[in-house]
């Protein structure tokens, strides 16, 4: 998932979008902010409301913090109504990937309850999959919470492997 603040919004002319019967996915618009935010808000729930707002405005309005570049597809289902979102960006590396190649990674990848297991969360991945494949990336990856079952096995189901599992640790100084 994403890292907070590393974030940015370029690169995005070259996405590939489509759409399946009524379902269109495309670039985010600024448009979309509003229902982006509700979006976000029921993925990370920790991170406080006026973060998001902050965050997505940032990157709906073309002014990146970073020159990473970082995109955000829609899955709109009717009129303006968006049913998922899918944050899509480069890292330098990850986890299991070839370390001498940048890598497309997942960083947010959410579809309202009430259309899920229509294959909107595919239709948002092969596009992802594609402006990747578009930056000239060869592999993409992504992660998961580790109680995430649902997640893990879409994401098996969509062709991703497990690399590695990791337990994080703190301690105050
Ligand atoms: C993960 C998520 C985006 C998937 O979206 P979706 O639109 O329901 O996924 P799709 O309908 O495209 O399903 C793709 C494949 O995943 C598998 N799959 C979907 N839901 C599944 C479930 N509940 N259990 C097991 N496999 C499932 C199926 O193999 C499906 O392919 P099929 O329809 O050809 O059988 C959605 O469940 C979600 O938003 N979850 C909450 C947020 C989250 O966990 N995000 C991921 C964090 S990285």
């Amino acid at each position: 998932m994403k890292n907070r603040y590393l974030r940015s919004a370029s690169g995005a002319d070259s996405v590939t979008m489509g759409s399946v019967s009524d379902i269109c996915v495309r670039l985010a618009q600024l448009s979309d902010h509003d229902q982006l935010v509700r979006m976000h808000e029921a993925l990370w729930p920790k991170t406080p409301a006026e973060e998001h707002v902050r965050e997505l405005t940032q990157i709906l309005e073309g002014k990146p913090v970073v020159t990473t570049p970082l995109i955000i597809l829609v899955a709109e289902v009717s009129d303006g109504v968006l049913a998922g979102f899918l944050e899509v960006d480069l890292r330098s590396h990850a986890d299991g990937c070839n370390p001498s190649r940048q890598v497309g990674y997942i960083e947010g990848w959410y579809v309202a309850e009430n259309h899920r297991h229509k294959g909107i969360g595919r239709r948002l991945l092969a596009a992802a999959e594609d402006w990747a494949r578009n930056q000239g990336c060869v592999e993409v990856a992504s992660d998961t919470w580790v109680d995430n079952e649902v997640s893990q096995r879409v994401h098996e189901a969509l062709g991703y492997e497990v690399v590695d599992r990791c337990v994080h640790y703190r301690k105050t100084l």
